[in-house]
């Protein structure tokens, strides 16, 4: 993306953030110049960065087509990013194109980007809003129009958890559960450093000066965020060992850097 444009009035294009700088790692083009700095000097630290944003990614095609499978017809993205090729709506439409998705980020570059994107699309939408704001999301319009909570919904947490400091993410997450139909599915994936400290102290502070410092959880920590759901198989794994093709399977599994997990509700 050529940088600084009158669009983003408002957006500090000289401080990275973490929607632009995964959207760079995964090569796509609505970044800045501090975006592009920011993923090199990750890629310095850490090696394997491109195949940790690309290695979610999959997770994320391969949960909602599970989702799917499982009668999803519906879907809440939030932190959904800039809209690179692999989003929600595109798994999910070719399947099926009737399938409803609503995107929720607080990013103005990704959200603005989203909305250009989703031009003419019927049955998607982006909220701007911040995912600690639950009630919000579910009552902006757009919630309202393309959502049935009392149908089972697809509710998608990828990547983006460990961009919320909250102590109380576990409250959070029974804030949202709060408006689910049981059947529903919870997807989450979550940057840990439990197995590689300190490298992972070091991505650590790479994101210390971009917009949103990381708060890493274990994967012990998925039980909190899962309660009221049972896991799915292979319950919770590093994204390359979630229902991957052998193709995809990387070792040592940490390197993926990233757990995930798929829960459906009780
Ligand atoms: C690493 S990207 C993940 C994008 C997508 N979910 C995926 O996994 O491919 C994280 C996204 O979460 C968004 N985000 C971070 N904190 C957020 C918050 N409090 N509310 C809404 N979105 C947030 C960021 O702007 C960014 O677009």
């Amino acid at each position: 993306m050529s940088d600084p444009t009158s669009e983003f009035v408002g957006v500090n294009h000289r401080v990275a953030n973490p929607a632009r700088i995964y959207d760079y790692g995964l090569g796509g083009d609505h970044n800045f110049a501090a975006d592009r700095e920011r993923f090199e000097m990750l890629e310095q630290v850490d090696p394997d960065a491109r195949l940790v944003v690309s290695a979610n990614r999959g997770f994320l095609r391969r949960a909602v087509r599970y989702c799917m499978q499982q009668g999803i017809t519906q879907f809440l993205d939030l932190g959904s990013g800039v809209p690179t090729v692999g989003n929600v709506h595109e798994a999910a439409h070719q399947i099926d194109p009737s399938v409803r998705v609503v995107y929720v980020d607080n990013e103005p570059v990704a959200a603005a980007h989203t909305r250009r994107l989703l031009r003419g699309l019927d049955n998607t939408a982006i909220v701007e809003e911040d995912l600690r704001n639950p009630e919000a999301i579910m009552s902006a319009p757009e919630t309202r129009e393309l959502l049935d909570f009392s149908k089972p919904v697809g509710l998608m947490m990828v990547a983006v958890l460990h961009w919320v400091a909250d102590a109380d993410v576990a409250g959070l997450l029974a804030r949202y559960r709060s408006f689910l139909a049981p059947g529903s599915m919870l997807a989450i994936s979550h940057l840990t450093d439990e197995h590689l400290p300190e490298q992972m102290g070091q991505v650590g502070e790479v994101f210390d000066e971009t917009t949103e410092p990381v708060t890493y959880r274990p994967q012990s920590q998925a039980d909190l965020l899962f309660e009221g759901c049972d896991l799915v198989s292979p319950g919770v794994v590093y994204t390359t060992e979630w229902r991957s093709e052998p193709h995809e399977a990387v070792h040592p599994p940490e390197r993926a850097k990233i757990w995930a997990a798929v829960g459906r509700l009780r």
